[in-house]
């Protein structure tokens, strides 16, 4: 004989509806426990695990310290502040701009750790203890980069928006190739790919990289 139904229509003893969203919520919540137990990233940088994070950060300021164009620099912000406000409001660094402020236009990019990121898609504290560079760091105060150089030479900019972000691109891509090896319009292209200029410098952006790559300019360098 079967078991008596509850007033919901489950078995007596057996499964409920709420029983059932609370198993599988609780089995969910494990299954992410599970997976959290790295405790380093695919590029090696220390993650916080749930065992040693705080309850809570903020909402209030919460101070943040990493390196910011070969300095030490410390800012205290929301936990919500992007890398992007916090650079500019904060650490008055205004190289990265502010276009679209939702990772489609690279205007805001700077490297972290020697990688290209778009700053408005980052908080500010997901860069505790890294490296980060703006465009202001790739020149040595007043004396501007051979990339920077090229880029005047080569008319590279007009309206300028896009510019930083189109240097700290090419940086990066000069940068990470082989000593000595040369490039090619396509990996320039290829690198300036997520790089939006209204005003259409692209030809003239590959050109000064490539002048810059072919080790033909009086400076070197990125
Ligand atoms: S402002 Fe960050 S990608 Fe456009
Ligand atoms: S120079 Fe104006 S958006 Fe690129």
């Amino acid at each position: 004989m079967s078991e008596p139904a509850n007033r919901r229509g489950a078995p007596k003893g057996g499964l409920t509806r709420r029983g059932l969203f609370r198993g599988v919520g609780t089995a969910t919540l494990l299954g992410g426990c599970v997976d959290r137990t790295s405790t380093t990233d695919p590029g090696g940088h220390a993650v916080v695990d749930d065992a040693t994070a705080p309850a809570e950060l903020g909402p209030d300021r919460v101070p943040v310290r990493f390196t910011l164009n070969g300095e030490s620099v410390e800012a205290a912000v929301e936990p919500r502040t992007t890398l992007l406000d916090a650079l500019r409001l904060d650490l008055d660094t205004t190289g990265p701009k502010l276009v679209c402020d939702r990772g489609s236009c690279s205007a805001c990019l700077v490297l972290v750790d020697g990688l290209p990121r778009n700053s408005c898609m980052m908080l500010a504290h997901d860069v505790a203890g890294r490296e980060v560079t703006t465009v202001e760091g790739l020149s040595k105060g007043d004396e501007l980069s051979a990339l920077q150089h090229a880029f005047v030479r080569h008319d590279a900019l007009q309206c300028g928006f896009c510019t930083s972000g189109m240097l700290i691109s090419c940086a990066a891509l000069l940068r990470r190739r082989p000593k000595g090896e040369p490039l090619t319009a396509t990996q320039v292209q290829d690198a300036i790919a997520g790089n939006l200029c209204r005003c259409g410098t692209y030809p003239h952006v590959v050109a000064a990289v490539l002048e810059v790559a072919s080790g033909k300019t009086e400076r070197a360098g990125a």
